[in-house]
């Protein structure tokens, strides 16, 4: 069924092939697949939890049996993200690998496999857009454009100022208020840690936040559409404005 569909379509298809740009490269969400010792990134360089944050180890740890402390591989790499700024040194993901007991190669494994591990310095504030497909028919390429053009960046590059970078996220499970951006604040170290949703972005929108940012402001999170309230309708409820009414049998009495 589909091939034949497929066949009848073949002419324009060709011609959608035909018009899309000439790709040079291919964009991944996150910057780093590979690690190569810099001055600020090797593993001479030391690295421990901070002391608020070792009380904090203990009570991840204490949610895991204690045969089974790698099991607190992402919360631990969470929050030793949180501490270093919003990125990973590899001296980092050593000390992880310390307190769970494991070859320092596991916890890599895991911190190169999620795009929320950043492996490389982010800005204080990094923007993350969703580029899944629902946010993409809504519009995310336009949104990523919009603050790469505003900021003067390319994707994963942090702004000179050393607030801002912009990063790709896959679907963030908010598709109802799509398109959204997720900010992660890493401005206030890991005690004031944010990481908030603006949903229902617009190009120009997500510039106003970036700049309510700048100022030091919290711009409101959630949806951005005053006509919506969280992810009910634009213009309110369209169903269920009374008592829905009961199946015709449960009255016993009529039946
Ligand atoms: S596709 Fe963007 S939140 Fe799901």
């Amino acid at each position: 069924m589909f091939g034949r569909l497929a066949a009848t379509r073949l002419p324009e298809i060709r011609q959608i092939f035909r018009q899309a740009p000439p790709q040079t490269s291919r964009s991944f969400s996150t910057a780093l697949n590979y690690h190569i010792d810099t001055p600020d990134n090797n593993s001479e360089l030391p690295w421990e939890f901070s002391n608020a944050n070792k009380d904090k180890v203990k009570e991840i740890l204490s949610h895991y049996p204690s045969n089974y402390k790698q099991s607190a591989v992402i919360p631990l790499l969470d929050l030793a993200q949180q501490q270093h700024g919003g990125w990973l040194p590899v001296s980092a993901m050593n000390a992880v690998a310390k307190v769970i007991g494991v070859a320092p190669i596991r916890v890599y494994e895991v911190a190169t496999f999620y795009s929320m591990f950043n492996r490389q310095p982010v800005g204080k504030y990094h923007l993350l857009v969703c580029g899944t497909t629902p946010c993409m028919i809504r519009g995310s390429r336009e949104i990523e454009d919009a603050l790469l053009k505003h900021l003067g960046v390319k994707r994963n590059e942090v702004t000179k100022d050393g607030l801002f970078s912009v990063g790709e996220m896959e679907c963030m499970g908010c598709c109802v208020n799509a398109p959204m951006i997720t900010v992660a604040d890493y401005s206030n170290g890991s005690e004031g840690y944010t990481y908030n949703y603006f949903e229902d972005v617009t190009p120009k929108r997500v510039v106003e936040i970036v700049e309510a940012l700048r100022k030091g402001e919290k711009p409101p999170h959630g949806t951005q559409n005053p006509n919506r309230i969280r992810c009910g309708p634009e213009g309110g409820n369209t169903t269920l404005h009374g008592e829905p009414k009961p199946p015709p049998c449960r009255d016993l009495d009529a039946c």
